[in-house]
């Protein structure tokens, strides 16, 4: 019964504090957002424990550029559940939270506006506590697309009408190796942008094959995503269209033609910089693996052979 009480009047004292917390204490001051120490330390004595919202990359905040947002706190649990919201001064700014990573908000803005961040984090024991933070998002300077650059390998078209749905399907996935560069051409009348996950707890995950397009692709504008490493879609995290949802996929296979010469050809062949079976074409390799005793032991799909068909061509 004693207990009970207790837990009933810390949770009291939390309420009170996020209420009188919301109210007063903290204060938009631009990017950096303060929270008065008093504040901090009576909450950090609850199990909640004091929570901040920060920024998660320090870039300005302009329209046209995702700002994501971490919740942090030293008694947030694992496994802990985190809601969010935003409350915007324009119908131009968009929010999402990272799949694979709960405790992160992504907001974009296309045009300027103040924004109001809330993120409720809800403990595995049930305690819960909220944050909020204002941020203003002010006009780009710069032009919000990036200018179509680099050397396409290869040029995917989000197709007129794409709307909301998929870009393409697992059975149109495209086949394209590291080193190449895959350009988007938006051929739409709305925006899209690429997803790619950026903020996995497992780093490995991140940045596959190629970055997260860094603003929204207008119509006519193209997104260069420049291959740098291997990707899976049936292993590695999804791939999307950032402003409309999970649902709306877009499918590759990235294979990397250089670590597969390293682990299956370099031994016999040297090195790939200096292999002696250079410029050789996927065909002739199928063939080699059939007909040289040495090579037989190999076991290579299809499209691994094409990938290291790639690499020796460079
Ligand atoms: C265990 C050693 C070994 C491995 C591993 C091996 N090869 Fe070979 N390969 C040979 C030998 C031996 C020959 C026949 C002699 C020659 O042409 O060098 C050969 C011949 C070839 C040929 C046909 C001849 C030519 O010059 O066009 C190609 C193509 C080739 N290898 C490519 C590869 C590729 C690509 C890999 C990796 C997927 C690979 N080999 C892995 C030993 C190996």
């Amino acid at each position: 019964m004693k207990s009970l009480m207790r837990k009933k009047s810390v949770s009291a004292v939390v309420t009170v504090l996020v209420l009188v917390g919301s109210a007063f204490l903290y204060q938009n001051c631009g990017n950096s957002f303060q929270l008065k120490e008093d504040f901090a330390k009576s909450l950090s004595a609850s199990s909640a424990g004091a929570l901040e919202l920060v920024q998660k990359e320090q870039e300005p905040i302009v329209t046209g550029v995702e700002i994501a947002f971490e919740v942090k706190g030293a008694g947030v649990q694992t496994g802990a559940a985190y809601a969010w919201s935003i409350n915007a001064t324009s119908s131009g700014c968009h929010g999402h939270q990272e799949v694979a990573a709960p405790s992160v908000y992504s907001v974009h803005c296309e045009s300027p506006a103040e924004v109001t961040l809330y993120a409720q984090v809800t403990n595995p024991n049930g305690q819960s506590a909220q944050i909020s933070r204002k941020i203003s998002v002010v006009a780009s300077m710069a032009t919000p697309t990036p200018a179509p650059s680099g050397n396409a390998s290869q040029v995917f078209t989000i197709k007129a009408g794409t709307g909301n749905s998929p870009w393409n399907t697992s059975a149109t996935a495209l086949e394209m190796y590291v080193g190449q560069t895959l350009r988007f051409t938006n051929a739409d009348s709305v925006n899209h942008q690429l997803h790619v996950d950026r903020y996995n707890p497992s780093p490995d995950l991140n940045g596959r094959p190629c970055a997260h397009s860094p603003s929204p692709i207008a119509p006519g504008a193209s997104y260069d995503c420049v291959l740098t490493k291997a990707y899976d879609p049936s292993v590695h995290p999804p791939m999307w269209d950032h402003l409309v949802g999970t649902n709306a996929r877009f499918y590759i296979q990235v294979l990397d033609g250089q670590a597969l010469y390293a682990t299956s050809c370099a031994s016999c062949h040297g090195a790939l910089a200096a292999s002696t079976k250079k410029k050789r074409t996927a065909s002739q390799i199928t063939n080699s693996l059939t007909s040289v005793d040495d090579m037989r032991s190999l076991s290579l799909t299809p499209a691994q052979v094409r990938a290291i068909a790639y690499a020796l061509s460079l």
